[in-house]
């Protein structure tokens, strides 16, 4: 059952009910200023940093879902409703969500009277703008009222929802003309407010929640609402909000148009107040509204931020016989990869924003769906993701966006980490041709006078793996790799301990972790990884120092079919106490998806790949996709840690975590099995399981994290979407495997691994300066293989386009 439809021509999901299975949302802004904004308009903005810049309230987990917002409300002669039908829950005579590039716009319809509502950041923007637009269609004469609201966060969001014998005395306002300013703390310690305007005069305001709401009533039938009036109120302590009142009159076939601003400002000390010492500097927030006070303004931001996003998506685009890859590889992929980016894994409706900062190995792998589009970040990124790295390679595995400092509390030694650098340092280089981020100096732990090259970087990561290995000549497996939830060294029977950081004491004297279990994850990652560390010596001219790190490279593969192959596929690890995991010798859990597919794409052995795909496809694949394990855990294994805690079926227990889902795609069309690789991509791609909203429950047009696998009663049922690396990986796995554009040292190699169906497909893809136009035909119907190659119609050896530069170029490939 679908609630709902693509309209490709806009770049825009068109919900058609406010009663999705799950709120669906969209992000507004890409750089400083965020909002995440459902489809009935809740949601909550913040600048930066989710948790200690909180600009407006929002209830996690509340009953009903979705409370919080920024909600219009209007009492139509005692008709009371919300153009987005949450909070107040009228029944509309119509109703519409579209969810765009960077923009949200939703209409309701109610007794002759529209009101349609676009909301988005503009281009450097610190704030979220509103257009209202009010239009009588009844026929006659048309008098109502109208609040805005939202609800200001203190600040820092944690603390605000936890420290209330403090906060409830805190919090200012200050109003002025149409604008509410909320102060709260800005008297002493903090250099920001926030504010939230209307371009028009305005009949009252209220800047205290109860007054407004009322103490006993909820946002579905705020006091002042039923009265029709306001309080003109001042928030003193207790919560602070911001509504503006408005009487409204329209005649027959009238509209009005209202333009809201809710922004954000930081003020140098020395201008915070005007020459009273006490009323704020609003010259900056004034300067804001005046950028966006008129709809001709307004009008012209959405076209900039339309004009944006044109020129992002035009860098690759393609055209294949399925229009639903078309959607996702030109449209929602890409846009997910840009909020991935600057989001991390930090504020989503499953993510709270105040649980995580950006995650090292998590940041690092968003880099790869995302590098294309703005190159500049990408590079900016890195910088900001290795200067938290220590000097031995290992890494804090977390970082707050406002301070960009590693995150103590959460600490290291995740054995992952450091590879996921080499990779996206790597991808940074094929996309752009810019060799020089490796001479860039880059601190050690956030300390200038330790700052060393990013080569050195990367040197000392792949030499993290190198210098860590275990008895069997693995990596060590630390507190976790990839998998955060197989924590062999953790061995945790006390509730709340956290499986990712608690140390358990007989690892103490070991440096936290076992020096016995090792990860095959990792090796294979290793495998797969440190090739680019070599490219980049051998370019470098460093010829001892690549055949230094290949004999590394080389060890690693033999290493891992000595001891981690287990007759058909390979093993996940060895445990603290020396026992195979993920073998089929174990009780529960024989096979795990994660080291396979980087292990088939290190071309460890031909035998091995082709068992190992045929066991993917016998054990792990379903009709939702592939799951983690196999068998399930059913019971609590200490010796593994959190992987064991969740039901089968959930999360790292079996669920299908469409991130590996992601490289086993890819392995399948590294092995040259199109068909295969296509099958295993369309069962996560959200377009194609649009049809199934119903059971899927989260948004048709993004990847979640999951997929309840085949042990869960909800088996196909997603959840905790949006931030996740599968948006990367499978733009990885779909641009650069299947259609086989990929960017590399060199150039860009053009090698696709298709269904054999397709005649073939079409792809423009800017790169390094010029413009390529890009034919694959398909004659023979193959699935690999490129027979031949042309560029401005001259024959071309091998598949890779030499790197032209500049201009635009017809390029044919034919496979066969
Ligand atoms: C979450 C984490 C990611 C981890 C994955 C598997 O998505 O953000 O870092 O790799 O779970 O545990
Ligand atoms: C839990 C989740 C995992 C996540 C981790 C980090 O272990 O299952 O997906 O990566 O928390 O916070």
């Amino acid at each position: 059952m679908k609630f709902g439809h693509f309209d490709d021509a806009n770049r825009e999901y068109v919900i058609e009910t406010p009663r999705t299975p799950y709120p669906w949302i969209n992000y507004l802004g890409t750089q400083g200023f965020f909002s995440l904004i459902s489809n009935t308009a809740g949601g909550y903005s913040f600048y930066k940093d989710a948790r200690l810049r909180r600009i407006t309230r929002y209830r996690y987990n509340n009953v009903p879902i979705d409370m919080g917002g920024r909600y219009f409300y209007i009492n139509d002669n005692g008709t009371i409703w919300n153009p987005g039908w949450s909070p107040v829950k009228t029944e509309l005579d119509a109703y519409e969500c579209r969810h765009g590039m960077g923009y949200t716009i939703i209409t309701g319809k109610k007794n002759g009277l529209k009101a349609q509502v676009t909301f988005f950041v503009p281009q450097d923007y610190d704030g979220e703008v509103q257009q209202v637009v009010l239009t009588n269609e009844s026929g006659s004469d048309k008098t109502f009222k109208f609040w805005s609201f939202a609800e200001w966060c203190l600040w820092d969001a944690q603390d605000d929802c936890t420290n209330f014998q403090r906060n409830f005395s805190t919090g200012r306002v200050e109003i002025k003309d149409s604008v509410i300013y909320h102060k709260t703390e800005y008297r002493d310690r903090r250099n920001h407010y926030a504010f939230y305007s209307v371009n028009d005069k305005i009949d009252g305001y209220d800047t205290d929640r109860d007054t407004f709401i009322g103490l006993y009533n909820g946002f579905h039938n705020p006091q002042a609402v039923l009265d029709g009036k306001c309080g003109n109120s001042l928030a003193d302590g207790w919560s602070p909000i911001a509504s503006h009142f408005k009487e409204i009159t329209l005649k027959a076939g009238e509209s009005k148009t209202l333009v809201f601003v809710l922004g954000y400002v930081e003020m140098p000390v020395d201008k915070k107040f005007e020459a009273d010492g006490k009323t704020i500097n609003k010259e900056k927030a004034l300067a804001m509204i005046e950028k966006y006070n008129t709809p001709e303004k307004f009008a012209a931001g959405m076209k900039e931020l339309r004009t944006y996003w044109d020129k992002l998506l035009g860098i690759l685009n393609v055209n294949t016989p399925e229009d639903k890859v078309n959607r996702m590889v030109n449209i929602w992929n890409q846009y997910q990869c840009m909020v991935t980016f600057n989001l991390s894994r930090s504020a989503s409706y499953f993510e709270s924003g105040i649980g995580r900062g950006m995650g090292f190995r998590d940041s690092n792998q968003d880099i790869l769906g995302f590098v294309h589009q703005i190159p500049d970040r990408a590079r900016e990124r890195l910088i900001d993701i290795a200067s938290t790295q220590l000097e031995d390679g290992g890494c804090y595995h977390q970082y707050q966006p406002l301070t960009k400092k590693g995150n103590a509390d959460i600490g290291g030694d995740f054995s992952d980490d450091p590879l996921w650098m080499i990779l996206s340092v790597s991808a940074y280089i094929k996309e752009t041709g810019d060799w020089s981020i490796l001479d860039a100096k880059v601190p050690y732990d956030n300390d200038e006078s330790k700052a060393k090259s990013m080569l050195d970087h990367l040197t000392v990561s792949f030499y993290h793996i190198v210098n860590n290995l275990g008895p069997h000549g693995l990596p060590l497996a630390m507190r976790a790799d990839w998998n955060d939830c197989i924590n062999l060294s953790c061995f945790s029977d006390t509730p709340g301990e956290s499986f990712q950081t608690y140390t358990n004491p007989k690892f103490k004297a070991e440096g936290g972790y076992s020096k016995v279990a090792e990860s095959v994850f990792v090796a294979a990652l290793f495998t797969y990884v440190g090739p680019n560390f070599v490219g980049i010596l051998n370019h470098l001219g460093k010829a001892d120092e690549a055949k230094k790190a290949q004999a590394e490279i080389d060890k690693m593969k033999k290493v891992m079919m000595d001891s981690a192959w287990d007759g058909n596929w390979f093993m996940r690890a060895y445990d603290a106490n020396g026992q195979k995991m993920g073998s089929k010798e174990c009780e529960e859990g024989q096979i795990f998806i994660e080291p396979q597919g980087f292990a088939i794409m290190s071309d460890i052995d031909k035998d091995a790949t082709k068992k190992t795909l045929a066991a993917i496809d016998e054990r792990l694949n379903t009709k939702h996709g592939l799951v983690l394990n196999n068998p399930a855990f059913s019971k609590y294994y200490v010796e593994y840690g959190e992987i064991s805690t969740y039901p089968g079926g959930y999360k790292e227990n079996a669920g299908i975590f469409t991130h590996n889902n992601a490289w086993i795609i890819c392995a399948e069309a590294y092995a040259g099995r199109g068909d295969k690789a296509f099958e295993y991509y369309s069962k996560i791609a959200p377009a194609f399981n649009e049809e199934i909203s119903d059971l899927h429950k989260t948004e048709p047009y993004v990847y979640g994290q999951m997929i309840a696998g085949k042990d869960a009663s909800r088996f196909g049922e997603g959840k905790n979407s949006w931030l996740t690396g599968t948006a990367a990986w499978n733009m990885v796995a779909i641009s650069q495997y299947i259609l086989g554009v990929q960017p590399d040292f060199d150039g860009l190699r053009v090698d696709p691994s298709i269904p054999h169906a397709w005649d073939g497909f079409t792809a423009t893809r800017q790169f390094r300066g010029a413009t390529y136009r890009i034919t694959v035909k398909n004659p023979d119907h193959v699935c690999k293989g490129v027979k031949s190659m042309t560029v401005d119609g001259k024959a071309v050896d091998g598949c890779i386009i030499p790197d032209l530069g500049s201009g635009e170029h017809q390029v044919e490939v034919v496979l066969g």
